[in-house]
């Protein structure tokens, strides 16, 4: 993030009531393209991790989940990014032909999503799909497909339900915009 005071909790953009009604509807949209199939559902840690775990507990039985997770270097080069993306932790087991969603949290630039989904298509999954929280549309700068999402949201700095301000307030329910101290 730009500035270099320090930040701290502005208003709240979306409630968990919105955030649990909005992933009720991915999980049916999942449900209906996967019914009966087996799916692994690979979050991006750690802002993935408590979107992830939520959404895979609203999808019901009729899909055969599976879980697994990636860590990518932080996001403090990306402004002098070339969209390489260092993977520091990668999926514990692929194998070729089966079904990815890959889960992110947030969509800024989305260079990290176009890598990731550039390396997992060469692993020739069965299908790849991608679920992101939130998009900023305003701050994109590569193309890059999403099938799932929850909300597009201002070009504003937002913590909380996963997402950090230097490694703080992921634990918070709901999402909430930051102002500077
Ligand atoms: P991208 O590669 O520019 O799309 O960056 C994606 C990553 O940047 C996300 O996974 C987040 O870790 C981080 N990020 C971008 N915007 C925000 C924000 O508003 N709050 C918290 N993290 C953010």
């Amino acid at each position: 993030m730009s500035g270099s005071g320090d930040y701290k909790l502005g208003s709240i953009l979306l409630k968990k009531s919105e955030i649990e009604r909005r992933i009720a509807d991915i999980a049916s949209e999942i449900e209906r393209e996967y019914r009966g199939q087996e799916v692994v559902f690979t979050g991006v840690l750690k802002g993935a991790a408590i979107f992830m775990s939520d959404l895979v507990r609203a999808i019901g039985e009729s899909v055969d989940v599976r879980m697994d997770f990636m860590a990518v270097s932080s996001y403090g080069d990306a402004s002098t990014s070339s969209g390489v993306v260092k993977i520091v932790k990668d999926m514990d087991t692929f194998a070729e032909g089966q079904n990815v969603v890959l889960v992110e949290d947030i969509m800024d630039t989305g260079l990290t999503l176009s890598y990731l989904q550039e390396m997992i298509r060469a692993r020739n999954p069965g299908t790849l799909r991608t679920c992101v929280l939130l998009e900023k549309p305003d701050r994109k700068k590569v193309d890059c497909e999403i099938d799932y999402k929850g909300f597009t949201i201002p070009d504003k700095f937002v913590v909380g339900y996963g997402l950090d301000y230097a490694g703080k307030w992921r634990h918070l329910p709901d999402i909430w915009c930051v102002v500077e101290a």
